[in-house]
């Protein structure tokens, strides 16, 4: 299975829904269980544990019936969300490089016997198999994004900011801002709205670290370095509606 054009993959992936339910070779899924212990933290300190199961193990809430989920579980530490949202996409893009359909299910839980084997608090679900529909977009234009113009300041890193744009999100909330200051990106999250909130507050910063997946992705390609920070600057710049997140230094 192809493990380095992830980059290529950003610019046309999309989640599927519709799935072939019949099993995947012992192989493929070998590989895909290879890929995952492959899979880089944003913080090597959460203890993190991904486990494929089979759709009879999962509770879906939504009709999204997939043959395999991945289940992401964590350690609840400070960041550990956007860790989430940081290790789960680059299995996404796996997937979807190698023709497999995958969608992430906010909405699926385990089933109580496989949710009482699992070593650490469970987060949020991947759905894969063989796709029912076309598992590629054709162009750009099929994305349903903000523009480029509403979601940074300065159009400096626009090589980086351009795949987090394209990043998937929770209902499609696309809730990012960057700001460019020299070679680092500051990321924010939207504050949401009361209601919002209690729907998509946890959803959000597992977007954020979706999208900032993305950033690292594409630095690596343009042979560049992203460190993770905190950043005291980034803080006190944060725009109105937003809260901060972390900072990126790119070299
Ligand atoms: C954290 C997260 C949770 C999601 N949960 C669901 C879900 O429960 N059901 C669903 O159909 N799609 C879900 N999605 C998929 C989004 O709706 C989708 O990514 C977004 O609409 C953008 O479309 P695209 O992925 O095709 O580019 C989720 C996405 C993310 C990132």
């Amino acid at each position: 299975m192809e493990n380095k054009n992830f980059y290529d993959v950003i610019f046309k992936r999309k989640s599927v829904r519709k799935y072939n339910l019949e099993n995947l070779d012992d192989t493929i899924l070998e590989e895909v269980s290879t890929f995952i212990s492959s899979v880089k933290p944003m913080y090597e300190e959460i203890k993190t544990e991904i486990k494929i199961v089979k759709l009879e193990n999962v509770k879906n809430l939504l009709p999204i019936r997939a043959p395999y989920y991945i289940l992401f579980s964590s350690e609840n530490k400070e960041g550990y969300l956007t860790n989430a949202g940081f290790m789960l996409q680059q299995i996404d893009l796996f997937l979807s490089a190698n023709e497999l359909g995958s969608c992430w299910v906010g909405m699926a839980q385990p089933k109580k016997e496989i949710l009482k084997k699992l070593k650490l608090e469970f987060i949020i679900a991947l759905a894969f198999g063989k796709p029912a529909e076309f598992v590629h977009r054709k162009n750009l234009k099929e994305f349903r994004r903000k523009s480029i113009e509403e979601i940074r300041d300065t159009n400096e890193k626009d090589e980086l900011i351009e795949p987090a744009r394209l990043a998937p999100s929770a209902t499609n909330s696309q809730p990012w801002f960057f700001r460019i200051l020299n070679n680092k990106i500051h990321a924010y999250c939207i504050k949401q709205n009361l209601i919002k909130a209690i729907l998509l507050k946890k959803m959000n910063q597992i977007d954020m670290g979706i999208a900032i997946c993305h950033i690292w992705i594409a630095a690596k390609k343009y042979g560049k370095d992203m460190k993770i920070i905190t950043d005291r600057k980034g803080l006190e710049y944060s725009p109105k509606g937003y809260n901060y997140v972390i900072s990126l230094i790119i070299d």
